[in-house]
C-alpha cells in the first residue's frame, strides 16, 4: 500500500473530540476545539470548507443557516450557501448563540486559527474536508497551507499527529498525491472489494459506528488501515468498540471517552 508510517506512536485507543467537544461547546468553533483539548483529546476533528473568496473556514454544513444567525444578518441571501458569502462576510455572523448565549460572539473559524490553537496544545487535528466537489481547488489550498507550516507534515516522529479525511475518496486520492507524507482516511464503509483498492492510498476508514462489526474490523486491519467509528457517545458502546480493536472513536464527549479508554 501506499500508505505513509505512522508519524506519532500510538498506544491507546485515539480519542477524538468530533467538531472539537460539541456536545458542551458549539461545534466547529475556537470554544469546542479549545474544550477538546483541555478535554485531552488526542486529535481534534473539523471540517473544512471554503468561502466565495477561496478562504478555508471551519463549519459542517454547506449553508450557513444551522449554526450561525445568517437568516437575521442576510435575510436576502438565501440558501445561505458557504460558497456565496465572503470571509469578511462570514466574520461578521455569530456561530455561538444557536448553541448556548454564553457563546455568543463565537466566530466561524478559519483553518488558519484552529492550526494556532492545536500548535499550542498537546492535540493533533483531524481535517475533514467537508463536500470538496463544491470548491475546486480545494485540496491544494489545504496542501498548500500545511506546507506553510512542515511541523504538520514532516515525514518523521517529531511531527504533530495529522489526519486528512473526506466522505470523496476521489479527493483523498488526489490530496495523498499531493502531500503524500501526510496520513489520510476515508469515512464510510468501503466494501471488502473496494477496500483493495482504498488500501493504496489511505491510511484509514472511519466508518459510521453500525459498520464497525468484529469482521469489519479485521478486514481494515488485514489491508494494513487503521478504523475510527463515528460518532459515539455512549460510553457502553464505546466500551464495546474498545474491546472489538479500534485504533480510535470519535465522539462529542472526548471526556467520557477519556475516562473509557483509560479505564477510570
Ligand atoms: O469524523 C467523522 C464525522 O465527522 C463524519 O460525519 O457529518 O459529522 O462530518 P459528520
Ligand atoms: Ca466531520
Amino acid at each position: 500500500p501506499a500508505a505513509t508510517a505512522e508519524t506519532v506512536a500510538q498506544a491507546t485507543v485515539a480519542n477524538i473530540a468530533h467538531r472539537g467537544a460539541s456536545a458542551y461547546a458549539p461545534e466547529n468553533t475556537l470554544a469546542a476545539v479549545r474544550l477538546g483539548v483541555e478535554m485531552k483529546a488526542d486529535l481534534v476533528e473539523i471540517d473544512v470548507q471554503q468561502t466565495k473568496d477561496h478562504q478555508l473556514v471551519v463549519i459542517h454544513d454547506t449553508t450557513l443557516a444551522r449554526t450561525t444567525d445568517v437568516e437575521q444578518k442576510f435575510p436576502a441571501r438565501a440558501p445561505w450557501r458557504v460558497s456565496d458569502f465572503t470571509l469578511d462576510e462570514v466574520r461578521t455572523l455569530d456561530g455561538g448563540s444557536w448553541k448556548d448565549p454564553r457563546y455568543t460572539g463565537e466566530l466561524v473559524p478559519t483553518l488558519t486559527e484552529v492550526l494556532d490553537v492545536l500548535e499550542r496544545s498537546q492535540s493533533g487535528l483531524l481535517l475533514e474536508a467537508k463536500a470538496p466537489e463544491l470548491y475546486p481547488g480545494i485540496a491544494e489550498r489545504i496542501a498548500d497551507e500545511l506546507k506553510q507550516r512542515p511541523w504538520w507534515v514532516q515525514p518523521d516522529p517529531t511531527a504533530r499527529h495529522l489526519v486528512v479525511q473526506s466522505f470523496n475518496w476521489d479527493f483523498i486520492r488526489h490530496f495523498h498525491g499531493l502531500l503524500p507524507q501526510v496520513q489520510v482516511g476515508v469515512l464510510g464503509a468501503p466494501t471488502a472489494e473496494q477496500l483493495a483498492d482504498v488500501a493504496t492510498y489511505s491510511n484509514q476508514v472511519n466508518p459510521h459506528h453500525s459498520a464497525a462489526t468484529p469482521d469489519y474490523i479485521g478486514a481494515v486491519h488485514a489491508r494494513g488501515m487503521r478504523i475510527n467509528p463515528y460518532t459515539v457517545n455512549d460510553p457502553v458502546l464505546m466500551r464495546t468498540l474498545i474491546d472489538r480493536g479500534v485504533d480510535g472513536i470519535i465522539s462529542d464527549r472526548p471526556d467520557v471517552l477519556y475516562e473509557e479508554i483509560h479505564n477510570l
